[in-house]
């Protein structure tokens, strides 16, 4: 019968007959994909894993903390983190069109994911790669299994020839729910078992326009406040995703205090979903929104404006970019 701890089990000893005394290398994200295929190869083969956080500088306020901080105390897990901010901001320097911002962080991600998986490798005998496929992803891709290559949240092309790792892949037989409750099995903190789904490419798509740390450090308040108004609520669950996106290159005039002021709009987008293919507008109680709303411009000093997106997905996309 499926229980958390029978998965567990299996996957384990699978996982230890197939890795050996090898090493094996893994990508997280932050998501919890990755997080609970982590946790699981390394309950199977300890040290011989070792995890790369890429921060890549485009993540919302705390996630990089829970990766580098909570997971790893939870798990223990041997962990690289890269700070790749500097790099990743310099790339996106002056770039507003949206397909540009995901060529360009698809492209660095691989480079800086690359040069640490070479460091990883250069240490001892590398021959696996985890990734956090689960088993939608299996169907939709045709069902196939091979060498790598670092796709699943970034949506990218394959590693260089001499970078050639197996691929392991614990949830390749799993649904989103099962994966969530193997997480919590697993003793992973709760914020990242119950993550929405975020983008690869982060907070630089809910930039309209080009991407600075000071917009990045905005929508990060922005977005932190939308999140625990949402969470107080008891919202969470009911919510697919709740994307906060500001119009940086937007101005409206307000009034505060005495003062006028000319700050920038953001937008609430919050969804409800099956599977992101279609979506609609969720309809949150006006109170919560209210709380949003007077939060983030009472605390955030750029932002003058919050604004409601009304459109289902079609014609709308969940993202704004
Ligand atoms: P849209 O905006 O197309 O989004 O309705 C559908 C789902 O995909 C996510 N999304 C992305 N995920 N890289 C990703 O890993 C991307 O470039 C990307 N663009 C959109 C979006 O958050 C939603 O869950």
């Amino acid at each position: 019968s499926w229980t958390p701890d029978n998965i567990i089990d299996d996957q384990v000893a699978a996982i230890r007959e197939r890795v050996g005394d090898k090493e094996v290398i893994c990508g997280l994200s932050g998501g919890v994909d990755s997080a609970v295929a982590a946790a699981l190869v390394h309950k199977a083969v300890g040290d011989q894993l070792t995890c790369v956080f890429v921060d890549h500088g485009l993540l919302r306020a705390g996630e990089a903390e829970q990766v580098e901080q909570d997971y790893v105390e939870a798990t223990g897990v041997k962990l690289r983190v890269v700070d790749a901010a500097d790099r990743f901001l310099s790339a996106l320097d002056g770039v507003i069109d949206p397909e540009q911002k995901r060529k360009i962080i698809g492209r660095e991600f691989i480079r800086v994911f690359e040069q640490a998986a070479r460091e990883v490798a250069a240490e001892g005998d590398v021959e696996f790669l985890v990734q956090g496929t689960l088993y939608p992803d299996v169907v939709e891709s045709g069902g196939g299994t091979g060498t790598a290559n670092i796709k699943s949240h970034h949506n990218v092309g394959g590693l260089p020839d001499d970078l050639k790792f197996s691929l392991v892949e614990p949830l390749r037989t799993l649904f989103k729910d099962e994966v969530r409750t193997l997480g919590t099995a697993l003793g992973l903190p709760d914020p990242m078992v119950w993550r929405h789904p975020f983008p690869g490419p982060g907070l630089a798509i809910r930039i309209i326009g080009a991407v600075s740390r000071d917009r990045l450090d905005i929508l990060r308040a922005a977005d932190q406040i939308a999140r625990e108004e949402l969470t107080a609520a008891g919202f969470d669950r009911d919510v697919w995703q709740f994307p906060v996106v500001l119009l940086a290159d937007v101005r409206s005039v307000g009034v505060q205090g005495d003062g006028r002021t000319y700050g920038h709009p953001v937008v609430l987008r919050p969804v409800s979903s099956e599977d992101a293919m279609t979506a609609d507008w969720s309809r949150l109680p006006y109170e919560v929104i209210a709380r949003i709303s007077t939060r983030i411009t009472n605390e955030v000093p750029e932002v003058n404006r919050v604004v409601l997106d009304v459109t289902s997905k079609p014609p709308g996309t969940i993202e704004w970019e």
